[in-house]
């Protein structure tokens, strides 16, 4: 794989439509409910999509997409080449606060994450990383992240999970430094991944809420697991789990499997 043809093209592609969400900021949104009244999408989730599939058709034609927009292939298995799109992550934060939410795209091979990308518009950072070579926001390399307990760091938890308690979170939470939460798998993922979170949990994620994010997550040392402990299915919505390797162990163990 070309992985230095690939990362230009994607960061001028990120780049282009992180322009194209600011410049919709003058205009009115269209606004549509789709499974219930907090799951949201807007004409530029659909623009953006549309945009990032015609790019990646362009140059790299033979190649499969899964768009959470439904603008991509349908999939029953992950050989080959496979780019994974989400337009924009936190679109009810993009609706309501016009900040944290993040554009996402991953190129797996034969179901393994080559590359991952998730562009902080409002922020203007790039998280990216590749197979092997380390993550990185905007140039910047980002080290292999402190080896934090649970009562050492601030976490992430999907709020629902949290405020029901489910999988324990909520005794898990209070066991931390302090729980935060932002709405966008993406930015909490990359909040643990530069080491500003020790975890991140959240019990339903679609394939593309992963994609990237795992792979920036690996190569700063962190665990990316389902909430059982078990490997991450991208054929399939999952409960994850991102964590230093120790509070993978103490959450996995005092917590989720708990009884
Ligand atoms: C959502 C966000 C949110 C998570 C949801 C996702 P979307 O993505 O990442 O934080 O809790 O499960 O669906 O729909 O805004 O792309
Ligand atoms: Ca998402
Ligand atoms: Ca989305």
């Amino acid at each position: 794989m070309d992985f230095q043809k690939r990362h230009a093209l994607i960061k001028e592609w990120m780049r282009e439509a992180a322009s194209m969400i600011l410049a919709s900021f003058q205009e009115e949104l269209t606004v549509e409910v789709k499974t219930h009244r907090n799951d949201l999408v807007t004409n530029m989730d659909k623009a953006i999509e549309l945009f990032l599939i015609k790019k990646i058709q362009q140059s790299f034609p033979s190649e499969r997409i899964m768009g959470e927009e439904g603008f991509g292939n349908q999939f029953q298995d992950l050989k080959g080449t496979v780019w994974i799109l989400d337009p924009i992550d936190g679109t009810l934060n993009f609706v309501k606060q016009k900040r944290n939410f993040a554009i996402m795209l991953a190129v797996y091979h034969d179901g393994i994450g080559q590359m991952g990308y998730i562009y902080d518009v409002i922020e203007k950072e790039l998280y990216w990383g590749m197979k092997d070579q380390g993550a990185f926001c905007n140039e910047e390399k980002l080290p292999v992240v402190e080896d934090v307990s649970l009562k050492e760091g601030l976490v992430a938890i999907n709020s629902g999970m949290f405020a029901t308690n489910r999988y324990h979170t909520t005794e898990m939470g209070l066991a931390s430094s302090g729980v935060r939460m932002v709405g966008s798998a993406g930015i909490e993922t990359v909040h643990v991944a530069s080491g500003r979170l020790a975890a991140y949990l959240s019990y339903s994620l679609c394939p593309w809420d992963i994609a990237a994010g795992k792979v920036i997550a690996e190569e700063v040392g962190l665990v990316y697991k389902k909430l059982n402990g078990e490997a991450v299915d991208l054929l399939n919505n999952n409960g994850i789990i991102v964590a230093t390797p120790k509070a993978y162990q103490e959450i996995l163990t005092e917590y989720l499997l708990k009884k």
